[in-house]
């Protein structure tokens, strides 16, 4: 029995092998080991001590779920597999504390992390701290506006990059699509983009929608509700036939809309046998919970379109 488990890491210890070691070591390992100054959180990677300054100022000042889950990820076999960072060029954008940019120097790749100008000093000061002395290469620390002069700042002739690494860069904000012009100038062919993110909001869908018409994507993993993906940029053909199944998609939508006026409309002259069934498959006894249902509906519908089709680039 333990009196006053706290944060559990004493339940933890005690737990010892009884359960998937390896699984229980690598978590241990990336929970927050001990605070020993407000603001301070200090990791364990591949046996090394990593310590982020963090504060409450904005977003890009405290680490956030994504960040943590990709280091994860990367210590794993299936990561290293998946992952191959060793003297390749990676871009890193909106790496606010730079957690996942001082792991990505440790494992030796040539990092540019970038981020908006007022978040630069503590992922400058995070990075040079935790990388001093154990790096083969130096990383680079950059002001990156999403979607602003990006031809002037960063021109795709000589800015190639092996990689670009993102981590819960999608959330509710107002600059989804500048990010995502963002992510296609990075992405020449040869570039594969690592995203890592939680799903929260209706809005970061409609992210994920526009997202695909450009990238080709592939699920690796999920951890704790976050979603590790890697994608590469289509062909302008492979853009063409998304946008024609979108149109489709839209069609289909647009019948389901009309039934659903139907639906809510008793003395329509549409076929009532129809419209019978639709409000039994929805369970809705009143116009308003029709209304709410459809919209969930469509939610799910997007969302799982999204994941099967995630999955079935895995499988491919
Ligand atoms: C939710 S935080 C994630 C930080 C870090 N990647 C992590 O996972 O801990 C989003 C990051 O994107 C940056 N960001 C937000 N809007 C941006 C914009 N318009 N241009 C560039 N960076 C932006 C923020 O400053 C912040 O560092």
């Amino acid at each position: 029995l333990e009196i006053g488990a706290g944060t559990g890491l004493v339940s933890i210890v005690a737990k010892g092998n009884t359960e998937n070691d390896k699984q229980q070591e690598y978590k241990r390992s990336w929970a927050p080991t001990f605070y020993y100054r407000p603001g301070k959180e200090v990791f364990s990677f591949l046996g090394q001590e990593i310590t982020i300054q963090e504060s409450i100022d904005s977003y890009g000042a405290t680490i956030w779920p994504a960040a943590l889950a990709l280091c994860r990820f990367m210590e794993t076999l299936q990561g290293r597999q998946h992952i191959d960072l060793l003297d390749k060029s990676v871009l890193e954008l909106g790496a606010g504390t730079g957690l996942l940019s001082v792991v990505i120097t440790l494992l030796g790749a040539k990092l540019t992390a970038t981020d908006l100008p007022e978040i630069l000093g503590n992922l400058r000061y995070n990075l040079n701290k935790n990388t001093r002395g154990r790096r083969r290469h130096e990383p680079l620390v950059a002001e990156l506006y999403w979607g602003h002069k990006l031809d002037e700042t960063f021109p795709r002739s000589t800015h190639q990059y092996d990689y670009v690494l993102a981590t819960d860069v999608v959330y509710y904000h107002d600059f989804l699509a500048e990010l995502l012009v963002t992510m296609r100038h990075f992405c020449q062919p040869g570039t594969t983009l690592v995203w890592a993110n939680k799903v929260r909001y209706a809005s970061d869908l409609d992210f994920i929608n526009n997202f695909l018409r450009y990238f080709d994507i592939t699920l690796l993993e999920e951890l704790d509700d976050v979603r590790i993906y890697v994608a590469t940029s289509k062909t302008p053909e492979q853009e063409g036939d998304h946008v024609q199944e979108m149109n489709k998609e839209e069609e289909d939508n647009d019948k389901l809309e009309s039934s659903k006026q139907d639906a809510v409309e008793p003395n329509s002259t549409s076929e009532t046998g129809n419209n019978a069934e639709e409000v039994e498959h929805l369970e809705c006894d009143d116009t308003q919970s029709l209304e709410n249902k459809m919209e969930e509906n469509q939610v799910d519908k997007g969302f799982q379109e999204f994941v099967r089709s995630a999955e079935e680039e895995e499988e491919g």
